[in-house]
């Protein structure tokens, strides 16, 4: 073994740092006291989230609280719900009335709201507010033609001062601090995300989470960091600026926390049947090494008590119905594994299912994991 890998051995630190502790017996101190080697404390207002924070992205029918219980416990530092219609919380519709549900142990947690009407907008933050989260996020990213041809979502980056002006009185209505989700704009000729970052911070919002395409790519192409990076060089710029796009390995996060100097990366399709990715990417960023996979038993005792969450949360119809689309991403790359994939896919007997989660467990040994 080489000195370096002894070294690395011993405390796994960077290779140029060891020099310095051996004969620095007060560096430990230095490292993480002194502001200026401290790693930096990501904040929004007075919410500390780490030196890097990795963020559970909304997911509509899938960040839900089931998964995010699961996201948690795996190592998500932020965490926020499914979008939810502003219209829809105003005429108090079961549907977004029920997504405002939280839990004490997921803070801090953001609950995200979409609309195209200011006064409506307003009034949703209201609404949000007596429900206590941590964060009230605005969704100016949907590409969704609903939502983004109503003039809400991605929709509202056609209009730039009505954007502002919204963000603006939201930021006025509530006492909960305001961040916005958004793209880099509608289509390859509108990228304003660098001027129109800093026009929503100039309005009051304390961190922007900001997706690499534009509203016209949808989920198309690779998603573009190095306007993210812009914004997040902008002297100018105060606030947290969060990376979203196309993170699926720890790998990435690190290459693109280097790459793009952002200040944390929100996670959305590679942690769906995957939410070990949170602790993955922190295992990395800390040991330069890959923590164990999950097995197969892992992934079915996960997606049996995701099952069993959905059901209690959603009943058992919806419950069953929305696990879905979860089953091909916990059993990815098992093989021979088709058949036991149909049964998951194709019932809708919750009993039946739960044998056949219960049956991958005790069989996992059996089963050959190929990527
Ligand atoms: C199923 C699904 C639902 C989504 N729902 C929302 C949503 O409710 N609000 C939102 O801001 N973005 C939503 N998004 C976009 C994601 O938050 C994220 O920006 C996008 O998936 C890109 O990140 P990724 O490459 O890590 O998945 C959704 C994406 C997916 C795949």
């Amino acid at each position: 073994m080489s000195y370096w890998n002894l070294l690395d051995k011993l405390d796994g630190l960077d290779k140029l740092e060891h020099p310095i502790r051996l004969f620095c017996p007060i560096y430990p101190l230095i490292i993480t006291k002194c502001p200026i080697f401290a790693p930096r404390m990501v904040k929004i207002r007075d919410i500390e989230l780490g030196d890097f924070p990795l963020l559970l992205a909304p997911m509509e029918d899938v960040s839900d609280p089931p998964f995010r219980a699961l996201c948690k416990e795996n190592g998500a530092d932020l965490m926020y719900t499914e979008f939810i219609s502003s219209e829809g919380l105003i005429r108090d519709a079961a549907k977004s009335v029920q997504k405002l549900d939280i839990y004490e142990y997921e803070r801090p947690i953001g609950i995200q709201i979409f609309g195209s009407e200011i006064d409506s907008m307003k009034q949703t933050a209201e609404i949000v507010e007596r429900t206590n989260p941590d964060i009230l996020d605005i969704n100016y990213g949907c590409p969704v033609k609903k939502v983004a041809c109503k003039g809400a979502g991605a929709g509202i980056l056609q209009d730039i001062p009505k954007m502002v002006k919204m963000t603006a009185e939201i930021v006025k209505s509530t006492k909960l601090p305001v961040t916005v989700k958004t793209r880099l704009g509608w289509d390859d000729n509108t990228k304003h995300i660098v001027e129109v970052a800093e026009r929503l911070q100039d309005v009051g919002i304390e961190a922007i989470s900001i997706h690499g395409r534009t509203r016209k790519q949808m989920y198309k192409g690779e998603a573009d960091w190095s306007l993210i990076a812009d914004v997040r060089s902008n002297p100018r710029m105060r606030i947290p600026v969060f990376g979203n796009g196309d993170i699926d390995s720890p790998e990435k996060a690190v290459e693109y926390k280097a790459k793009y100097g952002v200040d944390g990366v929100m996670i959305g399709r590679a942690s769906i049947g995957n939410p070990w990715i949170f602790n993955e990417i922190k295992h990395y960023i800390e040991t330069g090494t890959h923590k164990a996979k999950p097995t197969v038993e892992d992934k079915a005792k996960a997606a049996l008590r995701h099952l069993e969450m959905s059901v209690k949360w959603k009943g058992e119809t919806l419950g069953v119905a929305e696990m879905k689309r979860h089953y091909t991403n916990y059993f990815k790359g098992i093989a021979h594994f088709k058949e036991t994939r149909m049964k998951l896919v194709t019932s809708f007997d919750l009993n039946e299912i739960r044998e056949t989660l219960q049956s991958i467990k005790e069989n996992a040994d059996n089963y050959e994991v190929v990527i």
